[in-house]
């Protein structure tokens, strides 16, 4: 089939602003939107830029606008998205080039919800490991699934108002340490979340929802966040 890709397209150093540029190429139904990306900057524009690494999904960094949607391109079909094709940089942070934006405002805001494990206390007798129970397991097993694509904070429209607003990503990695009951600094982290630009600035829009690329259930995630706050209980 013939696809017709129009992609966003900025470069600093002699671009005001973007502007869009068009190609047309052959593509098989099941080509990703990353493959044939890859080909028009192997074959038609090298100049052509964007972030990609593992192509399987798991690295995080193709994140973009594809037919106004935030999706990563390497696990979007073609055959899913049709002949025709707008790709474009996430929204909420500044581009750099064509579709790479500068994610260190993202980073910035993920750092700050000490996302890590911390348990200072002396490791059991054995000295192996901290044991846990299936169930406590499975309280924060959806927000594990995280690999800060940014595909849920850009699409946030309290993020677009404010890069202040921690967002959903930075929330959803504090879910994760919070509920994990071998970890010793849920009350530290609550306080971090319990602010204007916290978990209160989410609005339940669900576009992050929507765009997560690992259908970690966000919102509910970032309900169980203001429920630990309202009640004080991490049950
Ligand atoms: Fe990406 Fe989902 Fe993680 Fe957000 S929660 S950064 S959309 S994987
Ligand atoms: Fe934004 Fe998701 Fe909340 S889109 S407002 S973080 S539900
Ligand atoms: Fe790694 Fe798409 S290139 S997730």
């Amino acid at each position: 089939m013939q696809v017709t890709l129009k992609i966003s397209r900025y470069n600093p150093e002699v671009d005001k602003t973007f502007h869009y540029e068009t190609y047309t190429l052959e593509a098989e139904p099941t080509d990703r939107v990353l493959d044939v990306l890859e080909r028009i900057k192997g074959q038609y524009d090298g100049t052509l830029s964007f972030r990609r690494s593992c192509a399987h999904g798991i690295c995080g960094s193709d994140a973009m606008r594809i037919n106004g949607r935030n999706m990563l391109a390497c696990k979007t079909l073609i055959r899913d998205v049709g002949e025709k094709i707008t790709v474009e940089p996430v929204l909420g942070l500044r581009i750099i080039k064509d579709l790479i934006v500068d994610m260190e405002p993202f980073f910035d805001n993920y750092k700050k919800v000490l996302p890590y494990f911390i348990n200072d206390s002396p490791l059991p007798e054995d000295g192996k490991e901290r044991l846990q129970s299936p169930e406590a397991r499975l309280r924060f097993d959806d927000t594990t699934k995280c690999i800060l694509c940014g595909a849920c904070t850009t699409s946030c429209p309290s993020f677009w108002a404010s890069d202040e607003y921690l967002g959903p990503a930075a929330l959803v990695n504090a879910h994760r340490f919070i509920f994990d009951d071998r970890d010793q600094a849920a009350a530290e982290r609550l306080q971090i979340v319990n602010d204007v630009v916290g978990v209160w600035r989410c609005h339940t829009i669900f576009n992050c929802t929507v765009a997560c690329p690992r259908e970690i259930q966000i919102t509910k995630a970032i309900g169980e966040l203001k429920m630990a706050l309202e009640t004080g209980k991490l049950d």
